[in-house]
């Protein structure tokens, strides 16, 4: 019989479960609004990026509505300059990207929502976290969701989303890569890295996308990369409410992340809008990477 997203939350403490199916709930109805909350908004959010009504709206709609849950104390946003004060009484904290992917709302490709959930007081390192999800508004309206040890797919259907897949591990060999970034602005290191992929048969699959071209990764194996750029040395990725969720998740599934350095996971973060050079995928693909970028600095 299938398995409803609560049913397979009976596995998890309490509030957590009532976190997950509410984030649900809102991702539903994100998913039934986005045909109507098109086009750009008049305003810039902090990283100085134009922000679509969508993006807006969507951030907006999630803060309050978990205001109104009482379960989440603060909350950073890509949207908010600041941390966001929901519920005293709240045990989590959460990083938001509410709509990943913005710009392929115009061409009506993937996008995404988010979600980093933590007990320790952001910012803080993504080794914290307590759990992590994703969901990705496609031709089917997916959810992922990693605890420790354990990652699970979900669709939603008429009678909710039900379970796709429990223990997702990332398939060995990976097939795909998906990289970010000008390729002229990649470092040489890291182009002759691609290269060797490419040899080996890897594919090229990017989309723009960070739910999205995470979410291949996790089906097909490979690796997701928005690296370092000669004009940008940090790349593109937010740490908080991007890279530590997506990274968690990864390592759920048996695979592992970088900046080049450690893993994503282990960063103390300087602040909630720092940006990090991000690769993720197969452990394998990801240590061969991290030792050849430590090798050329
Ligand atoms: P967002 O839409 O939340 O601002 O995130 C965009 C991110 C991410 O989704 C994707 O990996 C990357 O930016 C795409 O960047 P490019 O347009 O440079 O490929
Ligand atoms: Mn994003
Ligand atoms: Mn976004």
């Amino acid at each position: 019989m299938t398995k409803t997203l609560k049913e397979h939350l009976e596995k998890v403490d309490n509030e957590l479960a009532s976190l997950i199916l509410k984030i649900s709930e809102l991702a539903n109805m994100i998913s039934s609004e986005l045909p109507y909350r098109r086009g750009k908004a008049d305003t810039k959010n902090v990283f100085g990026e134009v922000q679509l009504i969508a993006d807006k709206w969507a951030d907006q709609f999630i803060i309050d509505e978990l205001r109104k849950s009482g379960l989440v104390k603060t909350l950073v946003s890509e949207e908010q300059p600041e941390i966001v004060k929901l519920d005293e009484k709240g045990i989590f904290n959460i990083t938001l990207d509410p709509l990943d992917g913005s710009s392929n709302i115009e061409s009506n490709n993937l996008v995404g929502t988010i979600i980093g959930i933590y007990k320790k007081d952001l910012p803080t390192p993504g080794k914290n976290l307590v759990a992590a999800m994703y969901i990705l508004y496609g031709p089917v309206t997916t959810l992922v969701y990693a605890t420790q040890g354990n990652v699970s797919e979900f669709i939603n259907t008429k009678k909710g989303f039900v379970l796709r897949e429990e223990n997702i591990k990332l398939p060995e060999p990976g097939k795909l890569y998906s990289i970010g970034g000008l390729r002229k602005e990649w470092v040489p290191s890291f182009k002759k890295y691609v290269e060797e992929l490419e040899a080996q048969g890897y594919k090229l699959r990017y989309g723009g996308s960070f739910v999205g071209d995470t979410n291949q990764i996790l089906h097909y194996g490979g690796i997701f990369a928005y690296p370092e750029l000669t004009t940008k040395p940090n790349g593109k990725l937010r740490l908080l409410v991007e890279s530590n969720t997506m990274s968690f998740i990864i390592k759920q599934a048996g695979g592992a992340s970088t900046n080049g350095k450690c893993s994503v996971l282990e960063i103390e973060p300087k602040n909630i809008t720092q940006r990090v050079p991000t690769y993720i995928g197969n452990k394998n693909l990801i240590e061969k990477l991290e030792k050849i970028l430590i090798k050329e600095k």
